[in-house]
């Protein structure tokens, strides 16, 4: 990046008797990272200036010197053949001093009635919805490939686990769906986040609006917002738009370093439920026998990241007095790396979910283990007229004398079972089963194959309306 270091080339510096230092230069400026918000400026710029011709502000021919310089330098900017200079500070007075060399006097007029607060709050914006509207689509494209694999998985059994412990029989599809809702969810939210970033802060100028009389609704409009910032003070100073969206972030984030965490323990030799598609995993340098499975380890990873970023917004904006401050400036390195860690993280995913192979006899032998279906036969003497407290005392007790035998429930004999409570039958086998405790799990939000289907079938309905 090349430097200039004369005062006189500010686009404020009228009114200094010195130079800012050179390290105040540094520290101040954001054109290394904002310069990404460079088309977007333009966009906004475009619309700004087509309303002030509309409104009589500027002439005809100013308009149009700003459309053929501003044309240029998205070109310029395209080919990456502009050039960005760290004395003139941020990506706004970079444009604007080059559609002035440009075109002259025009490109003076283009800031008339806005202020770098109104435009770059504008310009963070226009940059978040068109993240959004990107991330949306990964998103979906991960729900498709879980709905996908839970499909196939329908029927597959595996234990379900709570405290990390055997807990019940449940389907593989099931637990994939879990993670299907959960997305479900973040995309609601990253909708509604949507449409309160989708408000324009253009026509607040510095705090307190313009003399000059603007048509903000038709800035709005040719934009693509929902309508405009209703307060000035409040559009140039908040940001909780980014906070909104982080925490949305964060959210997905989690969501997706809890199917990393099981992944990973599947994946586990000791587990041994799936395998990860060799190009996600790495080998060690050391022992020649391992693959780990660094892409679930290092999304977990990235979620203290993201969570960090979203720490970092509230406390940026926790003691900020009415209206812009610098400070605002520091939104923007959290607020990019979070959508881009977010971006990165849900494209590799969906090819990763596409990848696992399932080792459904593993799954089948650990639920056949830690007595998975003792809550079946409680509710099978539940069902026979015994109060369920007295059935759970019973079952535990069965538990125990099995546990003694190193043996499973259904493998007890009618004789044995009978101790434990005379209301055992010979029906009792069809439930100690583990097809006959997932198929009696049959309604809504149940893990019965049955309802497994029919709740891929509504995601994929919800998809479709994406
Ligand atoms: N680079 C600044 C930011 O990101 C632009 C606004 C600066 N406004 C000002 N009055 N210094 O927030």
């Amino acid at each position: 990046m090349q430097q200039k270091s004369s005062a006189t080339g500010k686009a404020w510096s009228g009114r200094f008797s010195e130079p800012v230092a050179e390290l105040v230069k540094r520290y101040t400026a954001s054109v290394e990272f904002d310069q990404r918000l460079a088309e977007f400026d333009i966009q906004g710029s475009l619309a700004h200036a087509s309303m002030l011709e509309s409104c009589g502000i500027i002439a005809a021919a100013d308009l149009a010197s700003i459309r053929t310089g501003l044309a240029q330098i998205l070109d310029e900017i395209r080919v990456g053949q502009f050039e960005w200079l760290l004395d003139l500070e941020d990506v706004h007075l970079n444009i604007e001093k080059r559609l002035t060399a440009l075109v002259g006097e025009a490109g003076k007029r283009l800031h008339t009635a806005r202020s770098r607060n109104d435009q770059v709050a504008t310009d963070v914006r226009l940059w978040l919805r068109a993240s959004i509207d990107e991330l949306l689509v990964l998103i979906k494209g991960l729900q498709l490939a879980l709905l996908d694999l839970a499909e196939q998985h329908a029927d597959t059994v595996m234990p379900g686990f709570t405290h990390l412990q055997v807990a019940q029989p449940v389907t593989f599809g099931h637990h994939l769906m879990a993670y299907f809702e959960m997305l479900k969810r973040d995309t609601q939210r990253m909708r509604d986040c949507r449409t309160r970033v989708n408000r324009l802060p253009l026509g607040a100028a510095a705090l307190a609006g313009t003399s000059f009389p603007i048509d903000r609704e038709r800035v709005a409009r040719e934009l693509g917002f929902n309508g405009v910032c209703e307060n000035s003070l409040d559009a140039v100073s908040d940001r909780d738009f980014a906070i909104e969206f982080t925490a949305c972030a964060a959210l997905i984030m989690t969501h997706l370093s809890r199917l990393s965490e099981d992944l990973i323990l599947w994946m586990s030799p000791r587990i041994g439920f799936i395998d990860i598609a060799d190009r996600f995993c790495t080998g060690s340098s050391i022992m020649p026998q391992k693959k780990n499975p660094d892409v679930p380890e290092l999304v977990r990873g990235k979620t203290a990241r993201v969570t960090g970023h979203l720490m970092a917004l509230l406390t940026l904006m926790k003691s900020q007095p009415l209206a812009y401050n610098k400070d605002n400036q520091e939104d923007k390195e959290p607020l990019f790396d979070t959508v881009d860690t977010l971006t990165a993280t849900l494209r590799i995913y969906a090819d990763m979910m596409g990848g696992i192979t399932v080792k459904k006899d593993a799954m089948r032998q650990a639920a056949l283990q830690g007595y998975a279906t003792a809550t079946d036969l409680a509710d099978y003497l539940v069902k026979k007229g015994l109060p369920f407290r007295d059935a759970h005392e019973a079952v535990a007790l069965a538990v125990r004398h099995a546990e003694g035998k190193r043996c499973d429930l259904s493998e007890l004999s009618l004789n044995e079972l009978l101790e434990f409570s005379p209301l055992i039958a010979d029906d009792v086998f069809a439930v100690l089963t583990l097809e006959g405790s997932l198929n009696s799990r049959n309604h809504i939000g149940g893990t019965a194959p049955a309802q497994v289907r029919a709740a891929i079938q509504r995601g994929r309905k919800f998809i479709e309306t994406l």
